[in-house]
């Protein structure tokens, strides 16, 4: 089985947007990307990664959010054209970040429109999510939300950690193994306390009771690892990030006794004839008793 992670391609332009309608924290967001975000995350590379994921040919892409800017509604309209190109609903689950989820309104408008890659079929707006694939069940969560101007923190809000704890134990009963998707860093002093997950303690307290087999993240924009216990902890850097795009290929055989992993990191790079690629940097293989 094959999974490729991939986050955090803040894929949406703000050109044309009519300023006098953008206040508080949005006219920020604006000028960050103005002066910032627009010349490190290029569409050019978001471009080339989705051709170069699409060739690996995975049973599942995991996408952990920050599809777009400041959550307005033509920006998640834009985001789900994208969406549509990179793969169906079948193919592509989703977490959202706290771009997506900006500010008031954006919920609403992200739940709409990007559903089915958000939920599945189940019932909108509820988290955790799950898609079993095989012995393999997908847990996606939402750490976002609506934050004060300059936070970029995450919570998971109440009833998500109790659903989750619920969603673990039948897991263990039923002898599936998890795999955890959620857009902040999910352990306690894993991000900036500007950046982090305000009760990482708490989900830190049911992981371990239930420690999965994989966990993603974005967020941070650099790729960056974690071992946990018999578990692995990725981050990946920016989809479209001009210096590091990157995406992971994480290939999964059940050995009977365990899990046989193998992770590929690949990220771009300019040719001499100035044509982008995506080329191994990192590759590792571990095996986990079942
Ligand atoms: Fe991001
Ligand atoms: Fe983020």
């Amino acid at each position: 089985m094959r999974l490729i992670h991939l986050t955090d391609p803040h894929l949406s332009n703000l050109d044309g947007l009519k300023l006098s309608t953008l206040v508080g924290k949005r006219w920020s967001g604006y000028v960050s990307w103005r002066k910032n975000r627009q010349k490190k995350y290029l569409p050019g590379v978001l471009e080339k990664l989705c051709v170069a994921v699409k060739a690996e040919k995975a049973d599942q892409i995991l996408l952990t959010g920050d599809l777009i800017q400041i959550g307005l509604r033509s920006e998640i309209d834009q985001a789900a054209e994208w969406l549509a190109g990179l793969g169906s609903a079948e193919q592509v689950m989703l977490v959202p970040g706290n771009h997506d989820i900006y500010a008031r309104g954006s919920a609403a408008a992200v739940n709409e429109c990007w559903t089915e890659y958000l939920f599945h079929g189940g019932l909108r707006g509820h988290y955790p999510v799950l898609r079993k694939l095989g012995k393999l069940s997908l847990i996606g969560l939402s750490s976002a939300c609506v934050t004060p101007l300059f936070m970029a923190t995450g919570k998971l809000e109440s009833g998500q950690l109790e659903e989750l704890t619920r969603l673990l134990e039948a897991a263990a009963a039923e002898q599936q193994t998890t795999c955890l998707l959620i857009h902040h860093p999910p352990l306690p002093q894993m991000a900036e306390w500007r950046k982090a997950l305000t009760n990482a303690a708490a989900l830190h307290a049911v992981l371990e009771r239930f420690p999965p087999l994989l966990i993603f993240h974005g967020h941070l924009h650099h790729n960056r690892e974690q071992q946990w216990g018999n578990a692995r902890i990725f981050c990946t850097a920016a989809a479209s990030s001009v210096s590091d795009a990157s995406y992971r290929v994480i290939d999964i055989e059940d050995a009977g006794e365990c899990w046989v992993l193998r992770m590929t990191l690949k990220s771009v790079v300019r040719g001499s004839d100035g044509e982008l690629a995506f080329v191994s940097v990192d590759e590792q293989g571990w095996s986990v008793p079942r």
